[in-house]
């Protein structure tokens, strides 16, 4: 008898791409439903997520972590987690945002992607040493920020301590799950937080960027298939290492 996991995915290219996949991934899940509690994580916010999973075949999670970590919802309530913002408090979000507006590099996203919480910006391919001197000229002004790029194009700035990998080890505690028995899996760099929490395993799907392709570790798990079918290979590997 497995013990009960806590799965904390990633929706778009890791449980969102390929619908026949998902498909397959929810019937082996209905079956699961007793030892498998599930959260979402996004960069994408509650609205939006709760919009897929009104218009795909994503079952109903637990909660949903939306913004890149910023924001924490149980399932169905409109009021984020307060206590998770707390951990915020002192951000200012306009000095960030000047900060930023002086690379022509970046452009901002689009307002709807945007929350007092997570600064987001278009940035083709920019290097390390670019991003590198991008944290440090917000280490230079006093701003606590971090800057969390994916897919070679979408650049966040969130607050020190917001991430999807903090904010998966918060709602394991809220909803009383030891680290040992969490699950995360994604494809693309906002979700390496989540790879980096001590202790959890992960799942990483084969059409995942670089920046995850790259893991090594025992607790990583590398699916050999994409998507939500790589998302189901790797919990039947986890939960069979579990039996
Ligand atoms: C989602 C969000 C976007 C963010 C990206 C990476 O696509 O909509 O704002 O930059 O995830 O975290
Ligand atoms: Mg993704």
């Amino acid at each position: 008898m497995n013990r009960r996991n806590l799965v904390v995915s990633d929706v778009d290219g890791t449980l969102l791409g390929d619908d026949a996949a998902l498909a397959e991934l929810r019937q082996w899940y209905d079956q699961r439903r007793d030892s498998l509690t599930l959260v979402y994580s996004s960069g994408r916010f509650y609205h939006s997520v709760l919009e897929s999973i009104r218009s795909t075949l994503l079952p109903e999670p637990a909660a949903v972590i939306g913004g890149v970590g910023t924001d924490v919802h149980l399932f169905g309530e409109e009021v984020p987690l307060p206590f998770w913002h707390d951990h915020f408090q002192g951000w200012d979000p306009s000095g960030v945002r000047a900060v930023m507006a002086a690379f022509a590099e970046l452009e901002p996203q689009p307002e709807h992607l945007q929350s007092d919480y997570k600064l987001s910006y278009y940035g083709y391919d920019l290097s390390p040493a670019f991003l590198e001197h991008l944290q440090s000229q917000l280490e230079y002004r006093g701003y606590q920020a971090q800057i969390v790029y994916s897919s070679q194009r979408d650049l966040d700035v969130l607050p020190q301590g917001a991430n999807k990998g903090t904010a998966a080890g918060f709602i394991a505690d809220h909803l009383g799950y030891r680290r040992e028995d969490v699950i995360v899996c994604g494809d693309s760099g906002n979700d390496l937080a989540m790879f980096e929490q001590p202790l959890v395993r992960g799942v990483v799907v084969a059409n995942a960027h670089s920046e995850l392709k790259a893991l090594r570790s025992e607790r990583v798990y590398h699916a050999a298939r994409s998507y939500a079918a790589g998302v189901l290979e790797g919990l039947q590997h986890w939960c069979r290492w579990h039996d």
